[in-house]
């Protein structure tokens, strides 16, 4: 079979990392690059394959099969949409839109042009996740009782000499708790109720800094997220999963869920239950979970090749990830 002819959208921080994964890839080319700026221009030179400023022409004239749309939060929807309306797959980063608003235009889009659209919620292709939701949904852990969420990390101060990331909405509600809002609603289910408070005493920026969130799921089960991008620690996927070497590497965990008949220390996945008798008083036992560390961005890619050969539809697509994002729309709310 033809490799697959992919084209990205927006090369910046998150865009040279997808580019990097197709080129890694025998069953996907990159043909082009469709970015403004000087540095994409050069990286497109470096790269030998075509550059465009306009992402409208690029779309016409290369015809890619599949695209990836890298752009800053605000250009997701209309960059989807132009894909859409030429029957072209597209892989959207997330969040999927600015706003639910926005988001529930591309889903309609989609349907009615029957496009298939994969959001970049990529922690779901993780074997982390695969490994953690088959000990769930197997029941190990009995019923899900309580989640404890936690993202503190610290930016650095340059990651914000990029404008978009200090303007309005671009904050980590938006950013970043929407992953792991996404993961949790993967793991346990829909999430039925919120509390919240944030601050944006630290950084001082008109985005919120740090937040904590409460949670209730539909199927009963409590959670809470912690969330700060100003704070030193070594608490986040970011730095536990190893899922991505930018990111220094701290063997923690960000998630911590408990059952009726276990518990679950993600990403470290230690699993936790008693033997014979149970209580405080027994001790308990713990085993560590094989989990084979592949690139999870790398399994996003051979999803997305399959979905847009149309051997797979997305396991995350706009209208799912847009439950992720009212879930951050009700969270702003309750702040
Ligand atoms: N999945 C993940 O783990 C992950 C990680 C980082 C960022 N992201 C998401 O990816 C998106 C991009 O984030 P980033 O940190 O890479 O941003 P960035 O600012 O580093 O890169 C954005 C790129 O888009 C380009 N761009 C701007 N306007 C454009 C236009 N009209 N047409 C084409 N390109 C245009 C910019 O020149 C820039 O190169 C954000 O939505 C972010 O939430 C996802």
């Amino acid at each position: 079979m033809n490799p697959v002819r992919l084209a990205v959208i927006g090369a910046g921080a998150i865009g040279r990392k997808h580019i990097e994964v197709i080129q890694q890839s025998s069953e996907s080319i990159l043909v082009a690059l469709a970015d403004p700026s000087e540095q994409a221009k050069e990286l497109a030179d470096a790269l030998g394959v075509e550059w465009y400023a306009d992402i409208n022409d690029m779309l016409d004239e290369v015809k890619p099969d599949g695209v990836i749309n890298a752009t800053p939060n605000t250009l997701h929807v209309p960059c989807a949409m132009a894909c859409v309306a030429r029957a072209i797959p597209v892989l959207v980063e997330k969040p999927v839109a600015e706003s639910p608003e926005r988001a529930r235009e591309l889903v309609d889009a989609a349907r009615r042009n029957n496009v298939p659209v994969l959001v970049g919620h990529h922690r779901r292709h993780n074997a982390l996740t695969a490994a953690a939701k088959a000990l769930i949904d197997g029941g190990k852990l009995g019923k899900i009782v309580a989640v404890s969420a936690h993202w503190m990390l610290q930016k650095p101060d340059d990651y914000f000499d990029v404008s978009w990331r200090r303007e309005p909405g671009a904050g980590p509600l938006l950013v970043n708790l929407v992953h792991d809002i996404d993961l949790m609603r993967y793991l346990l289910g829909e999430i039925a109720e919120v509390q919240a408070m944030a601050s944006s005493e630290t950084r001082g920026f008109a985005n919120e800094d740090s937040a904590v969130v409460n949670l209730r799921f539909a199927c009963g089960t409590l959670g809470s997220a912690v969330l700060s991008d100003c704070s030193v620690s070594p608490w986040s996927w970011e730095m536990n999963s190893a899922e991505n070497p930018i990111y220094a590497h701290t063997p923690e965990n960000c998630y911590l869920i408990s059952g009726s008949q276990g518990a679950l220390a993600i990403p470290q996945m230690r699993w936790w239950r008693y033997g014979e008798k149970t209580g405080w008083h027994e001790p308990l036992i713990s085993e560590t979970l094989p989990v084979d560390a592949i690139d999870p961005f790398i399994l996003q890619l051979n999803h997305f090749i399959a979905v847009i050969r149309g051997e797979a539809t997305p396991i995350i697509d706009a209208a799912d990830a847009l439950r992720s994002l009212e879930v951050i729309d009700e969270i702003r709310q309750a702040i």
